[in-house]
Protein backbone atom coordinates (compact mmCIF):
# COMPACT_ATOMS: atom_id res chain seq x y z
CA UNK A 1 0.00 0.00 0.00
CA UNK A 2 1.30 3.25 -0.91
CA UNK A 3 1.16 5.36 2.58
CA UNK A 4 1.51 8.97 0.48
CA UNK A 5 -1.67 8.26 -1.75
CA UNK A 6 -3.99 8.41 1.07
CA UNK A 7 -6.28 11.35 -0.08
CA UNK A 8 -8.73 11.89 2.78
CA UNK A 9 -8.12 11.82 6.56
CA UNK A 10 -11.09 10.46 8.64
CA UNK A 11 -10.54 13.39 10.58
CA UNK A 12 -13.00 15.41 13.55
CA UNK A 13 -15.29 17.18 10.43
CA UNK A 14 -15.72 13.21 8.38
CA UNK A 15 -16.65 12.30 12.27
CA UNK A 16 -19.09 15.25 12.80
CA UNK A 17 -20.65 14.71 9.47
CA UNK A 18 -19.84 11.40 7.67
CA UNK A 19 -22.60 11.13 5.58
CA UNK A 20 -21.96 13.72 3.18
CA UNK A 21 -18.47 12.30 2.76
CA UNK A 22 -19.83 8.52 2.31
CA UNK A 23 -22.03 10.16 -0.70
CA UNK A 24 -18.95 12.25 -2.38
CA UNK A 25 -17.22 8.99 -2.11
CA UNK A 26 -19.85 6.82 -3.60
CA UNK A 27 -20.22 8.65 -6.76
CA UNK A 28 -16.46 7.19 -7.23
CA UNK A 29 -17.02 3.67 -6.52
CA UNK A 30 -16.83 1.68 -3.92
CA UNK A 31 -13.06 1.32 -2.14
CA UNK A 32 -11.87 3.89 -0.89
CA UNK A 33 -7.96 4.43 0.23
CA UNK A 34 -8.59 6.91 3.49
CA UNK A 35 -6.16 7.69 6.32
CA UNK A 36 -6.97 7.60 10.10
CA UNK A 37 -5.72 10.42 11.71
CA UNK A 38 -2.53 10.39 13.76
CA UNK A 39 -4.61 11.12 17.21
CA UNK A 40 -6.49 7.53 16.55
CA UNK A 41 -5.61 4.51 19.15
CA UNK A 42 -3.99 1.38 17.75
CA UNK A 43 -4.36 2.76 13.59
CA UNK A 44 -3.46 6.36 14.37
CA UNK A 45 -2.19 7.60 10.83
CA UNK A 46 -2.29 4.62 9.02
CA UNK A 47 -3.76 4.08 5.49
CA UNK A 48 -6.89 1.91 4.90
CA UNK A 49 -9.63 0.63 2.70
CA UNK A 50 -13.05 2.49 2.82
CA UNK A 51 -15.67 0.70 1.70
CA UNK A 52 -19.00 2.61 0.20
CA UNK A 53 -22.41 1.63 -0.67
CA UNK A 54 -25.06 -0.87 0.54
CA UNK A 55 -24.44 -4.29 -2.41
CA UNK A 56 -20.58 -3.49 -1.76
CA UNK A 57 -20.97 -3.27 2.30
CA UNK A 58 -23.09 -6.26 2.43
CA UNK A 59 -20.70 -8.27 0.38
CA UNK A 60 -17.80 -7.21 1.90
CA UNK A 61 -19.49 -8.58 5.70
CA UNK A 62 -19.84 -11.66 3.97
CA UNK A 63 -16.52 -11.73 2.62
CA UNK A 64 -13.94 -14.97 3.79
CA UNK A 65 -11.18 -12.98 2.97
CA UNK A 66 -11.61 -10.41 4.51
CA UNK A 67 -10.67 -11.19 8.53
CA UNK A 68 -11.36 -9.81 12.00
CA UNK A 69 -8.74 -12.14 13.73
CA UNK A 70 -7.08 -9.89 16.19
CA UNK A 71 -3.60 -11.45 15.90
CA UNK A 72 -3.56 -11.77 12.01
CA UNK A 73 -4.43 -7.92 12.60
CA UNK A 74 -1.59 -7.20 15.42
CA UNK A 75 0.92 -8.70 13.50
CA UNK A 76 -0.19 -6.37 10.38
CA UNK A 77 0.28 -3.30 12.98
CA UNK A 78 3.16 -4.62 13.93
CA UNK A 79 4.86 -4.37 10.52
CA UNK A 80 3.31 -1.58 9.39
CA UNK A 81 3.49 0.81 12.21
CA UNK A 82 7.40 1.49 13.05
CA UNK A 83 7.17 2.94 17.12
CA UNK A 84 4.81 -0.63 18.94
CA UNK A 85 5.23 1.80 22.30
CA UNK A 86 2.42 3.95 20.88
CA UNK A 87 -0.24 1.49 21.26
CA UNK A 88 -0.47 -1.19 23.68
CA UNK A 89 -0.64 -4.67 21.95
CA UNK A 90 -3.77 -6.62 22.82
CA UNK A 91 -4.88 -8.73 25.65
CA UNK A 92 -5.37 -12.51 25.13
CA UNK A 93 -9.08 -11.66 26.67
CA UNK A 94 -9.91 -8.91 23.87
CA UNK A 95 -8.66 -11.24 21.40
CA UNK A 96 -10.07 -14.74 22.42
CA UNK A 97 -13.91 -13.88 21.61
CA UNK A 98 -15.95 -14.72 18.17
CA UNK A 99 -15.52 -11.27 17.19
CA UNK A 100 -12.17 -11.44 16.74
CA UNK A 101 -11.94 -14.57 15.50
CA UNK A 102 -11.99 -15.85 11.99
CA UNK A 103 -13.56 -19.71 11.27
CA UNK A 104 -12.69 -22.47 12.79
CA UNK A 105 -12.40 -20.45 15.90
CA UNK A 106 -15.29 -18.26 15.42
CA UNK A 107 -17.81 -21.22 14.60
CA UNK A 108 -16.95 -22.94 17.64
CA UNK A 109 -17.02 -19.97 20.01
CA UNK A 110 -20.38 -18.63 18.94
CA UNK A 111 -21.57 -21.77 19.22
CA UNK A 112 -20.60 -22.55 22.57
CA UNK A 113 -21.77 -18.69 23.32
CA UNK A 114 -25.31 -19.34 21.12
CA UNK A 115 -26.09 -22.16 23.76
CA UNK A 116 -26.21 -19.98 27.05
CA UNK A 117 -27.43 -16.31 25.29
CA UNK A 118 -30.78 -18.27 23.75
CA UNK A 119 -33.80 -16.37 22.64
CA UNK A 120 -35.34 -18.41 25.16
CA UNK A 121 -32.75 -16.89 27.89
CA UNK A 122 -33.62 -13.35 26.28
CA UNK A 123 -36.99 -14.12 26.70
CA UNK A 124 -37.07 -15.09 30.33
CA UNK A 125 -35.44 -11.79 31.17
CA UNK A 126 -38.21 -8.96 29.80
CA UNK A 127 -40.58 -9.04 33.00
CA UNK A 128 -36.97 -8.01 34.33
CA UNK A 129 -35.87 -5.89 31.54
CA UNK A 130 -39.50 -4.02 31.77
CA UNK A 131 -38.79 -3.33 35.71
CA UNK A 132 -35.51 -2.17 35.25
CA UNK A 133 -36.69 0.67 32.25
CA UNK A 134 -39.82 1.90 34.57
CA UNK A 135 -37.16 2.48 37.29
CA UNK A 136 -34.77 4.50 35.80
CA UNK A 137 -38.06 6.67 33.92
CA UNK A 138 -39.58 6.75 37.10
CA UNK A 139 -36.19 8.47 38.70
CA UNK A 140 -36.19 10.60 35.64
CA UNK A 141 -39.53 12.19 36.47
CA UNK A 142 -38.02 13.69 39.21
CA UNK A 143 -36.18 16.19 37.14
CA UNK A 144 -37.38 18.99 34.42
CA UNK A 145 -34.23 19.01 31.91
CA UNK A 146 -31.64 15.76 31.79
CA UNK A 147 -28.56 14.17 30.05
CA UNK A 148 -30.97 11.90 28.49
CA UNK A 149 -27.34 9.54 27.90
CA UNK A 150 -26.51 9.69 31.05
CA UNK A 151 -29.44 9.48 32.75
CA UNK A 152 -31.29 6.94 31.36
CA UNK A 153 -29.39 5.53 27.62
CA UNK A 154 -26.68 4.86 29.84
CA UNK A 155 -27.57 2.78 32.90
CA UNK A 156 -30.08 0.70 31.03
CA UNK A 157 -27.78 -0.90 29.02
CA UNK A 158 -25.30 -1.51 31.96
CA UNK A 159 -27.88 -3.10 34.28
CA UNK A 160 -29.63 -4.98 31.67
CA UNK A 161 -25.92 -6.46 30.80
CA UNK A 162 -25.55 -7.09 34.74
CA UNK A 163 -28.20 -9.18 35.16
CA UNK A 164 -27.92 -11.18 31.78
CA UNK A 165 -23.78 -11.50 33.86
CA UNK A 166 -25.60 -12.22 37.11
CA UNK A 167 -23.94 -9.11 38.34
CA UNK A 168 -25.14 -9.03 42.09
CA UNK A 169 -27.08 -5.68 43.17
CA UNK A 170 -24.59 -4.63 45.51
CA UNK A 171 -21.35 -4.69 43.09
CA UNK A 172 -22.88 -3.20 40.36
CA UNK A 173 -21.62 0.75 40.98
CA UNK A 174 -18.33 -0.60 40.36
CA UNK A 175 -19.79 -2.04 36.88
CA UNK A 176 -20.93 1.47 36.16
CA UNK A 177 -17.98 3.31 36.95
CA UNK A 178 -15.78 0.93 34.28
CA UNK A 179 -18.13 1.35 31.43
CA UNK A 180 -18.43 5.15 32.23
CA UNK A 181 -14.24 5.42 31.70
CA UNK A 182 -14.37 3.03 28.72
CA UNK A 183 -17.27 5.57 27.04
CA UNK A 184 -16.20 9.21 28.18
CA UNK A 185 -12.73 8.07 29.59
CA UNK A 186 -10.28 11.42 28.80
CA UNK A 187 -7.42 8.78 27.94
CA UNK A 188 -6.45 5.24 26.27
CA UNK A 189 -4.53 4.23 29.33
CA UNK A 190 -7.87 5.13 31.65
CA UNK A 191 -9.48 3.25 29.17
CA UNK A 192 -7.13 0.27 29.13
CA UNK A 193 -7.26 0.06 32.92
CA UNK A 194 -11.26 0.05 33.03
CA UNK A 195 -11.14 -2.73 30.27
CA UNK A 196 -8.70 -4.79 32.73
CA UNK A 197 -10.60 -4.31 35.49
CA UNK A 198 -13.61 -5.51 34.26
CA UNK A 199 -11.90 -8.51 33.02
CA UNK A 200 -10.55 -9.37 36.34
CA UNK A 201 -13.98 -8.58 37.73
CA UNK A 202 -15.62 -11.46 35.59
CA UNK A 203 -12.65 -13.66 36.17
CA UNK A 204 -13.38 -13.46 39.63
CA UNK A 205 -17.18 -13.98 39.30
CA UNK A 206 -17.01 -16.95 36.91
CA UNK A 207 -15.12 -18.41 39.75
CA UNK A 208 -18.24 -18.02 42.19
CA UNK A 209 -20.44 -19.04 39.26
CA UNK A 210 -18.37 -22.60 38.75
CA UNK A 211 -18.56 -22.67 42.55
CA UNK A 212 -22.46 -22.24 43.06
CA UNK A 213 -24.45 -21.91 39.53
CA UNK A 214 -27.01 -19.49 39.74
CA UNK A 215 -29.89 -18.73 36.98
CA UNK A 216 -28.15 -16.07 34.34
CA UNK A 217 -26.54 -16.58 31.14
CA UNK A 218 -22.60 -16.25 32.72
CA UNK A 219 -23.83 -19.66 34.80
CA UNK A 220 -25.00 -21.30 31.26
CA UNK A 221 -21.86 -19.99 29.72
CA UNK A 222 -19.61 -21.75 32.22
CA UNK A 223 -21.26 -24.96 31.88
CA UNK A 224 -22.35 -24.91 27.90
CA UNK A 225 -20.64 -27.41 26.32
CA UNK A 226 -20.63 -29.45 22.97
CA UNK A 227 -19.69 -32.92 23.04
CA UNK A 228 -15.84 -33.01 24.56
CA UNK A 229 -15.39 -28.77 24.13
CA UNK A 230 -16.06 -26.52 26.24
CA UNK A 231 -14.61 -22.94 26.37
CA UNK A 232 -11.14 -21.98 28.33
CA UNK A 233 -11.48 -20.08 31.52
CA UNK A 234 -9.93 -17.42 29.07
CA UNK A 235 -12.34 -17.92 26.47
CA UNK A 236 -15.15 -17.84 29.19
CA UNK A 237 -14.22 -14.47 30.12
CA UNK A 238 -13.18 -13.30 26.62
CA UNK A 239 -16.82 -14.05 25.72
CA UNK A 240 -18.65 -12.42 28.53
CA UNK A 241 -16.18 -9.47 28.15
CA UNK A 242 -17.71 -9.67 24.47
CA UNK A 243 -21.81 -9.76 25.83
CA UNK A 244 -21.06 -6.77 28.26
CA UNK A 245 -18.52 -4.28 25.85
CA UNK A 246 -20.88 -5.23 22.52
CA UNK A 247 -24.02 -4.71 24.37
CA UNK A 248 -23.88 -1.87 26.29
CA UNK A 249 -22.16 0.98 23.87
CA UNK A 250 -24.76 0.13 21.05
CA UNK A 251 -27.94 0.00 23.12
CA UNK A 252 -26.54 3.22 24.78
CA UNK A 253 -26.39 4.85 21.28
CA UNK A 254 -29.32 3.57 19.65
CA UNK A 255 -31.55 4.72 22.13
CA UNK A 256 -29.60 8.44 22.38
CA UNK A 257 -29.23 8.14 18.30
CA UNK A 258 -33.04 7.31 17.90
CA UNK A 259 -34.16 10.18 20.44
CA UNK A 260 -32.22 12.62 18.68
CA UNK A 261 -34.13 12.22 15.18
CA UNK A 262 -37.73 11.47 16.61
CA UNK A 263 -37.11 15.20 18.75
CA UNK A 264 -36.00 16.75 15.45
CA UNK A 265 -39.11 14.58 13.89
CA UNK A 266 -41.83 15.54 16.35
CA UNK A 267 -44.26 15.10 13.33
CA UNK A 268 -43.07 11.12 13.89
CA UNK A 269 -42.74 11.12 17.63
CA UNK A 270 -46.57 12.52 17.41
CA UNK A 271 -47.06 9.22 15.06
CA UNK A 272 -45.41 6.81 17.15
CA UNK A 273 -47.49 8.30 20.18
CA UNK A 274 -51.01 7.45 18.49
CA UNK A 275 -50.28 4.09 17.24
CA UNK A 276 -47.64 1.58 19.24
CA UNK A 277 -48.08 -1.20 16.59
CA UNK A 278 -45.38 1.04 14.93
CA UNK A 279 -42.63 0.61 17.70
CA UNK A 280 -40.90 -2.63 16.14
CA UNK A 281 -40.53 -0.99 12.57
CA UNK A 282 -39.62 2.42 14.43
CA UNK A 283 -36.77 0.84 16.07
CA UNK A 284 -35.42 -0.69 12.93
CA UNK A 285 -35.75 2.45 11.27
CA UNK A 286 -33.47 3.96 14.12
CA UNK A 287 -30.90 2.23 13.74
CA UNK A 288 -30.96 1.71 9.31
CA UNK A 289 -30.87 6.64 10.07
CA UNK A 290 -28.35 6.66 12.32
CA UNK A 291 -26.28 2.97 12.85
CA UNK A 292 -24.54 2.90 16.46
CA UNK A 293 -21.77 1.38 14.46
CA UNK A 294 -21.22 3.44 11.68
CA UNK A 295 -18.20 0.99 10.91
CA UNK A 296 -17.71 -2.66 11.41
CA UNK A 297 -15.22 -3.45 13.18
CA UNK A 298 -11.49 -4.01 11.60
CA UNK A 299 -10.77 -5.90 9.14
CA UNK A 300 -7.94 -7.18 7.20
CA UNK A 301 -7.40 -9.05 3.37
CA UNK A 302 -5.95 -12.29 3.92
CA UNK A 303 -5.95 -12.45 0.30
CA UNK A 304 -6.42 -9.29 -2.35
CA UNK A 305 -9.93 -8.75 -3.64
CA UNK A 306 -11.86 -7.05 -5.58
CA UNK A 307 -14.30 -4.60 -4.73
CA UNK A 308 -16.00 -2.92 -7.97
CA UNK A 309 -12.84 -1.91 -10.10
CA UNK A 310 -10.07 -1.71 -6.93
CA UNK A 311 -7.93 -4.64 -6.40
CA UNK A 312 -7.62 -4.07 -2.24
CA UNK A 313 -4.16 -6.18 -2.00
CA UNK A 314 -3.33 -8.80 0.97
CA UNK A 315 -2.58 -7.30 4.15
CA UNK A 316 -4.29 -3.96 3.85
CA UNK A 317 -7.10 -3.12 6.46
CA UNK A 318 -10.36 -2.56 5.43
CA UNK A 319 -13.20 -0.20 7.14
CA UNK A 320 -16.96 -1.51 6.16
CA UNK A 321 -19.57 1.93 6.30
CA UNK A 322 -22.82 0.13 7.56
CA UNK A 323 -24.02 3.72 7.97
CA UNK A 324 -23.14 4.56 4.49
CA UNK A 325 -25.01 1.15 2.97
CA UNK A 326 -28.08 1.89 5.31
CA UNK A 327 -28.78 5.77 3.98
CA UNK A 328 -27.54 4.31 -0.17
CA UNK A 329 -30.26 5.78 -2.07
CA UNK A 330 -30.22 2.57 -4.21
CA UNK A 331 -31.75 0.90 -1.56
CA UNK A 332 -33.57 3.17 0.61
CA UNK A 333 -35.47 6.04 -0.87
CA UNK A 334 -35.04 9.42 0.70
CA UNK A 335 -32.53 7.65 2.74
CA UNK A 336 -31.31 10.84 4.94
CA UNK A 337 -35.31 11.06 6.19
CA UNK A 338 -36.55 9.18 9.07
CA UNK A 339 -39.89 7.59 8.03
CA UNK A 340 -41.00 5.68 11.10
CA UNK A 341 -43.66 3.40 8.44
CA UNK A 342 -40.54 2.73 6.43
CA UNK A 343 -40.01 -0.79 5.70
CA UNK A 344 -36.51 -0.76 7.12
CA UNK A 345 -35.48 -4.17 6.94
CA UNK A 346 -32.98 -5.48 5.40
CA UNK A 347 -30.83 -2.52 7.11
CA UNK A 348 -26.98 -3.73 8.07
CA UNK A 349 -26.86 -2.26 11.28
CA UNK A 350 -26.60 -5.46 12.73
CA UNK A 351 -24.04 -6.71 10.80
CA UNK A 352 -24.08 -9.56 7.84
CA UNK A 353 -22.80 -12.69 7.61
CA UNK A 354 -21.06 -14.94 10.26
CA UNK A 355 -20.75 -12.00 12.93
CA UNK A 356 -23.84 -10.40 12.38
CA UNK A 357 -24.91 -9.49 15.70
CA UNK A 358 -25.66 -12.48 18.22
CA UNK A 359 -27.18 -10.11 21.19
CA UNK A 360 -30.16 -8.25 18.46
CA UNK A 361 -33.37 -9.93 19.74
CA UNK A 362 -31.97 -8.89 22.88
CA UNK A 363 -31.50 -4.88 21.96
CA UNK A 364 -34.65 -5.14 20.01
CA UNK A 365 -36.46 -6.08 23.41
CA UNK A 366 -34.47 -3.38 25.03
CA UNK A 367 -34.99 -0.43 22.64
CA UNK A 368 -38.36 -1.25 21.58
CA UNK A 369 -39.21 -1.26 25.57
CA UNK A 370 -37.39 1.87 26.31
CA UNK A 371 -38.88 4.03 23.85
CA UNK A 372 -42.29 2.69 24.59
CA UNK A 373 -41.56 3.53 28.32
CA UNK A 374 -40.48 7.64 27.22
CA UNK A 375 -43.10 7.53 25.47
CA UNK A 376 -45.67 6.93 28.23
CA UNK A 377 -44.01 9.23 30.59
CA UNK A 378 -42.94 12.10 28.78
CA UNK A 379 -45.26 12.89 25.75
CA UNK A 380 -43.66 16.67 25.79
CA UNK A 381 -40.22 15.79 25.49
CA UNK A 382 -38.39 18.24 23.93
CA UNK A 383 -34.44 18.95 22.36
CA UNK A 384 -33.67 20.86 25.25
CA UNK A 385 -29.87 22.20 22.58
CA UNK A 386 -29.56 23.64 19.12
CA UNK A 387 -29.18 20.05 17.41
CA UNK A 388 -26.62 22.33 15.70
CA UNK A 389 -24.56 22.30 18.88
CA UNK A 390 -24.94 18.37 19.63
CA UNK A 391 -21.51 16.68 19.35
CA UNK A 392 -21.10 13.87 17.99
CA UNK A 393 -18.31 11.14 19.95
CA UNK A 394 -14.37 11.12 18.41
CA UNK A 395 -14.65 7.51 17.22
CA UNK A 396 -13.67 5.28 14.39
CA UNK A 397 -16.45 3.05 14.56
CA UNK A 398 -18.98 3.91 17.56
CA UNK A 399 -22.10 6.32 16.42
CA UNK A 400 -22.98 8.24 19.18
CA UNK A 401 -23.40 11.80 20.57
CA UNK A 402 -21.62 12.91 23.60
CA UNK A 403 -24.57 14.20 25.46
CA UNK A 404 -28.66 14.60 24.54
CA UNK A 405 -29.83 17.64 26.59
CA UNK A 406 -33.78 16.99 26.60
CA UNK A 407 -36.75 18.80 28.72
CA UNK A 408 -38.73 15.86 29.94
CA UNK A 409 -42.27 18.41 30.48
CA UNK A 410 -41.72 20.43 27.87
CA UNK A 411 -45.13 23.22 27.79
C1 LIG B 1 -21.80 -8.28 16.59
C2 LIG B 1 -24.42 -4.21 16.18
C3 LIG B 1 -26.38 -5.00 20.58
C4 LIG B 1 -23.63 -8.93 21.06
C5 LIG B 1 -22.35 -7.11 16.11
C6 LIG B 1 -22.06 -6.54 14.82
C7 LIG B 1 -22.80 -5.40 14.71
C8 LIG B 1 -23.56 -5.25 15.93
C9 LIG B 1 -22.80 -4.44 13.51
C10 LIG B 1 -21.10 -7.11 13.77
C11 LIG B 1 -19.76 -6.44 13.85
C12 LIG B 1 -18.82 -6.82 12.74
O1 LIG B 1 -19.15 -7.63 11.84
O2 LIG B 1 -17.69 -6.31 12.75
C13 LIG B 1 -25.19 -4.08 17.34
C14 LIG B 1 -26.14 -3.02 17.58
C15 LIG B 1 -26.71 -3.24 18.82
C16 LIG B 1 -26.09 -4.45 19.35
C17 LIG B 1 -26.45 -1.87 16.61
C18 LIG B 1 -27.75 -2.45 19.58
C19 LIG B 1 -28.71 -1.76 19.01
C20 LIG B 1 -25.84 -6.14 21.08
C21 LIG B 1 -26.17 -6.73 22.36
C22 LIG B 1 -25.36 -7.82 22.52
C23 LIG B 1 -24.55 -7.94 21.31
C24 LIG B 1 -27.23 -6.19 23.33
C25 LIG B 1 -25.25 -8.79 23.66
C26 LIG B 1 -25.42 -8.50 24.92
C27 LIG B 1 -22.91 -9.08 19.90
C28 LIG B 1 -21.96 -10.16 19.68
C29 LIG B 1 -21.41 -9.96 18.40
C30 LIG B 1 -22.06 -8.77 17.86
C31 LIG B 1 -21.63 -11.27 20.67
C32 LIG B 1 -20.32 -10.80 17.72
C33 LIG B 1 -20.92 -11.83 16.81
C34 LIG B 1 -19.84 -12.62 16.06
O3 LIG B 1 -18.71 -12.16 15.94
O4 LIG B 1 -20.18 -13.75 15.62
N1 LIG B 1 -23.28 -6.31 16.77
N2 LIG B 1 -25.18 -4.91 18.42
N3 LIG B 1 -24.86 -6.90 20.47
N4 LIG B 1 -22.95 -8.28 18.78
FE1 LIG B 1 -24.13 -6.66 18.58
Amino acid sequence: MDHDSAPLELDDAFVQDPYSVYAKLSTEGSAHLVRMPAGVPLVGGLPVWLITGYEAVRSALADPRLSTDLNRIDGLFAQKEADRSKRGGFSSVIASHMMHTDPPDHTRLRKLVSKAFTGRAIQALRPEIQKITDELVAALADHDEVDLLDAFAFPLPIRVICLLLGVPVEEQANFKSWSKALVSGTSPEEATAAATAVAEYLGELIERKRRATTDDVLSALVSAHDVDDRLTTTELISSAYLLFIAGFETTLNALGNGTLHLMRNLDQWEVLREDRTLLPGAVEEFLRLESPLKHATFRCAKESLNVGDVEIPAGDFVLLAIASANRDPQRFDDPHVLDVRRPAAGHLAFGHGIHHCLGAPLARVEVQMAFGALLDAFPAMRLAADPEDLRWRNSTIIRGLDSLPVRLNHR
